[in-house]
């Protein structure tokens, strides 16, 4: 069985067994503070499991990207040492939400892997919870019998805690779980060592293949377990260890989930996968690192400097790394294996091949960058060299950390570079400075939140939002949040107009009054499904009855600016082409801002297409249409543009302006009729990152504003310029002019430079043997100092000149004398210059024939005629 047709099965049998087939949900994770990336199936029904919002069907089924590289489960560092943990996998999984339990799911778990699959009975183990004292749950009884009717009882295991208790995170909601491991060891080598013993041992070949997770329990903040409403069942099947399973392979990089990636990268760096474990583990590195890359990218996470784009950085950096050391890339290299994967899981992720051409450019940018820095940390090695010879030819702590904090450098990185010059690392100098800065961060960061306070179990928010902009509303839960800086609380309702922070506009603000009080809320955001008011108050009676009543005025400009976008979107796509894609957006009540993919930057002509159809739009005053609850297959077939890495449910609200114009799914808040967005002005055009393009936008009264103070200020060069028509024309001739009278100011100074030569060539004595003169005079630049000093060179044989003016209220000096003056007579220009600078409190230097100084004291200046001939006087004389 290949890859596609083992993950096929599993979807059809559980459809056979009324599982709805649902789509995985993007890798990157947006409305959940306690998770950056999806890290198990499980993740998009965490509101389901905690009963915060119904489930809409019993059963599900399907197949999760995943990441673990961050957070309670990561697994990072072990990525391509060994040959069965990755970046990005696939979880199989079949969900119950409050439907059937362990026993259904133990037992179709057995006839999956047995029947379906043929696995071999007598390779496979169980492992049940053995309870824990701590939390006060006793051992899994219930799973163990289960069980026995289907294995033979010296097959099932008991776990503790850590195996056999699972985790979403500190908090969120767990339960015992049953594992089902497999030994794909040969006979020899299981005759000499039980399997039994290697379960959950780190062996390569006994591994853990599913999970089944019996979600009971909430974990709270305080580290308390409470029951949850209702019994669920969550399990996860390792895909990439499955296919190893069934396809009889050794490592999962053996099966024909990865061996493509391997073979091309192999061919590209020209050795061979399985030769040399060194550059085995630098291919394994990158054909699994790219998928992370890609499909992280694909699903809108840029690489960038913070939270979940730092971790795409470093993942992108650790696999430019391993190819740079082990395989010779030294250019470029990732982006060529996005299309190897594109194809790949074009049937079950298509979102990276329809967006191929901008994920490979976003990462051969990356590439790029990395591997200049790269360079330039080894030249910094490079510079480092004489400081280390002082330092035993040790790379100190704090050179190593800069290394790896400012260019990217892992410290492994460091080490083999130094290896490489003779060089040693002082690598507990770095844990020191790492622990440090790990510190920092933690302080920075460091907030506490308190358990929820929970009112009204079971009831979840009603947003009504998009109707009103008042209801009355009964507080259904809060907890406190303190951080350093402040302290606020988080109010849940049962009901609410507020909109809470989301696909790219801001959280509404307002106001929950009582009889008794009037409490400011200061921001909405979103916690998966909660929509949380942020207060710093809490009320006196949290029980009482509340009008809550969102900024309507503050409202209505968020309105004008998202419908906006959307016209903005539609008119980008017009004229720029299809390729256009949203790449992220801010709709606030001040401006908005739109990030879209395109290659180059928009031309002026291009953005005034744009700004006048969407101008246009707005007085052809067209009606908001807004559906609720729309089919997703529905909305798509009306041409509905949905957004990459975006989570839609099965139910979708389309918001059209104009069918054949603008048709979006969307969540936000909107104005009824285009017309009442008034007016439209584009502020800026710029770029954010490799083909992503950024336009800032204004509505309304701010953008009549903005216009208004654009004409005021026209209106002011106007006056000035005493003319009301065609003011460019007439800024036009005064450069003209401009130019012109600075010829003729040129010219007309020449000229007097020449006259004031002739008037110096006249005041020129003779000295002991060459002619000598010392002067102050009056020119308007250095330059001219310095042209008149040579023109005098030029007539006058045997001259020491000693010039001395004031240039734009500083002083300078410049001495100049004739060549053979500084062969014969030892005189030196430079040396001159520097005495007489004492004088005007500076310092300078130069040719030995010609050089100048400046200083700090104008006054000074009147004494260099006098001290330059004693000096020369005396430099004649010696
Ligand atoms: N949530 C469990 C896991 O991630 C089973 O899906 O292992």
């Amino acid at each position: 069985m290949n890859s596609a047709e083992i993950r096929q099965k599993f979807l059809d049998f559980f459809a056979s067994k009324q599982h709805q087939v649902v789509p995985s949900a993007p890798i990157v994770v947006k409305d959940d503070p306690t998770l950056m990336f999806t890290n198990a199936g499980m993740n998009q029904f965490k509101d389901f499991f905690l009963g915060t919002k119904p489930a809409p069907y019993r059963r599900a089924v399907d197949t999760q990207k995943c990441l673990r590289v961050s957070g309670k489960h990561n697994d990072l560092e072990e990525v391509g040492y060994d040959t069965y943990h990755h970046t990005m996998f696939e979880m199989l999984g079949n969900w119950s939400f409050g439907d059937y339990f362990k026993k259904d799911a133990l037992e179709w778990a057995w006839e999956l892997l047995t029947e379906v699959y043929g696995l071999p009975k007598d390779r496979l183990y169980v492992s049940v919870f053995q309870g824990d004292e701590k939390d006060n749950l006793s051992k899994d009884q219930d799973a163990y019998d289960i069980w026995k009717t289907m294995i033979s009882e010296d097959r099932i295991l008991f776990g503790s805690k850590k195996d056999n208790f699972w985790e979403m995170g500190d908090s969120g909601p767990c339960g015992p779980c049953s594992e089902i491991h497999i030994d794909l060891r040969t006979e020899e080598e299981i005759a000499q060592v039980p399997g039994k013993d290697l379960v959950n041992n780190d062996h390569p070949q006994v591994v853990e293949i599913w999970n089944n997770v019996f979600m009971e329990f909430n974990r709270l903040a305080d580290g308390s377990l409470v029951k949850l409403p209702a019994q669920h069942v969550d399990t996860g099947m390792g895909f990439e260890r499955l296919c190893m399973a069934i396809q009889g392979k050794r490592s999962n990089y053996d099966t024909d989930v990865f061996q493509p990636l391997i073979q091309f990268v192999a061919q590209e760096a020209g050795v061979k996968y399985g030769d040399d474990e060194k550059t085995d583990i630098a291919i394994r590195v990158i054909s699994d690192h790219i998928r992370a890359i890609a499909f992280a990218i694909a699903d809108g996470q840029l690489p960038s400097n913070n939270k979940a784009g730092y971790v795409i950085r470093r993942i992108l950096r650790r696999a430019v790394r391993y190819g740079f050391t082990f395989l010779d890339f030294k250019k470029p290299f990732l982006y060529k294996l996005t299309e190897v994967l594109a194809d790949q899981l074009a049937h079950v992720f298509p979102e990276l091949k329809q967006q191929l051409g901008f994920v490979q450019r976003v990462i051969e940018e990356e590439e790029n960058a990395f591997l200049r820095t790269l360079d330039n940390g080894l030249q910094r090695l490079g510079a480092l060299k004489d400081k280390l010879k002082e330092n035993n030819n040790t790379i100190d702590g704090k050179t190593a950390f800069e290394l790896y904090d400012t260019f990217g450098f892992p410290l492994d990185l460091t080490a083999l570079i130094a290896r490489e010059k003779g060089l040693k690392v002082d690598e507990a100098g770095f844990d020191v400075e790492m622990e440090q800065q790990k510190n920092r961060s933690r302080n920075a960061s460091a907030s506490e939140q308190s358990d929820w306070t929970i009112l009204q179990p079971d009831a979840s928010t009603e947003f009504i939002g998009y109707d009103c902009d008042t209801s009355e509303s009964y507080i259904v839960r809060y907890r406190q949040v303190k951080t350093k800086s402040k302290s606020e609380y988080h109010i849940v309702l049962d009901k609410t107009p507020f909109y809470a922070e989301s696909g790219g506009q801001i959280g509404d603000t307002g106001f929950l009054i009582s009889d008794a009080e009037q409490i400011e809320v200061l921001d909405t955001k979103k916690e998966n499904d909660l929509i949380i008011h942020i207060t710093t108050k809490l009320p006196q009676n949290v029980e009482a009855a509340f009008r809550s009543e969102v900024d309507a005025a503050r409202r209505n400009l968020i309105r004008k600016n998202h419908s906006a976008t959307h016209l903005l979107h539609a008119a980008l796509r017009k004229v720029l082409g299809e390729h256009v894609q949203q790449r992220g957006s801010l709709v606030s009540e001040k401006i908005l801002r739109f990030d879209f993919s395109h290659f180059a930057k928009v031309e002026e002509a291009q953005l005034r297409e744009v700004e006048q159809i969407v101008n246009e739009r707005i007085r052809e005053s067209i009606p908001l249409d807004e559906q609720r609850n729309v089919p997703i297959a529905q909305a798509k077939e009306m041409g509905a543009t949905a957004l990459f890495g975006e989570k839609y449910g099965e139910f979708v609200r389309v918001i059209t302006f104009g069918r054949d114009h603008s048709v979006e799914l969307c969540g936000g808040t909107h104005v009824l009729n285009t017309g009442n967005i008034g007016y439209f002005k584009i502020i800026s055009e710029s770029s954010v990152a490799a083909g992503v393009r950024r336009i800032e936008a204004i509505t309304a009264g701010a953008a009549e504003e903005y216009t208004q103070q654009q004409l005021n200020e026209l209106q002011a060069v106007r006056e000035v310029l005493g003319t009301q028509s065609n003011v460019s024309g007439a800024v036009q001739k005064l450069q003209e002019e401009n130019k012109a009278l600075q010829k003729q100011l040129e010219q007309f100074e020449l000229k007097q430079l020449s006259s004031l030569k002739d008037e110096l060539v006249q005041k020129v004595q003779p000295l002991d043997g060459v002619n000598f003169l010392a002067e102050k005079v009056d020119v308007s630049t250095a330059d001219y100092l310095k042209k008149l000093a040579f023109d005098m060179r030029q007539v006058v044989d045997n001259l020491v000149l000693v010039l001395a003016a004031e240039i734009d209220g500083k002083p300078q000096i410049a001495v100049m004398l004739s060549d053979n003056l500084v062969s014969n007579k030892k005189l030196n220009a430079s040396q001159l210059v520097r005495e007489l600078a004492k004088e005007i409190k500076g310092g300078g230097g130069g040719q030995p024939f010609y050089a100048t100084a400046g200083g700090k004291e104008t006054a000074g200046l009147q004494a260099v005629p006098t001290k330059a001939l004693e000096l020369i006087k005396n430099s004649l004389n010696a």
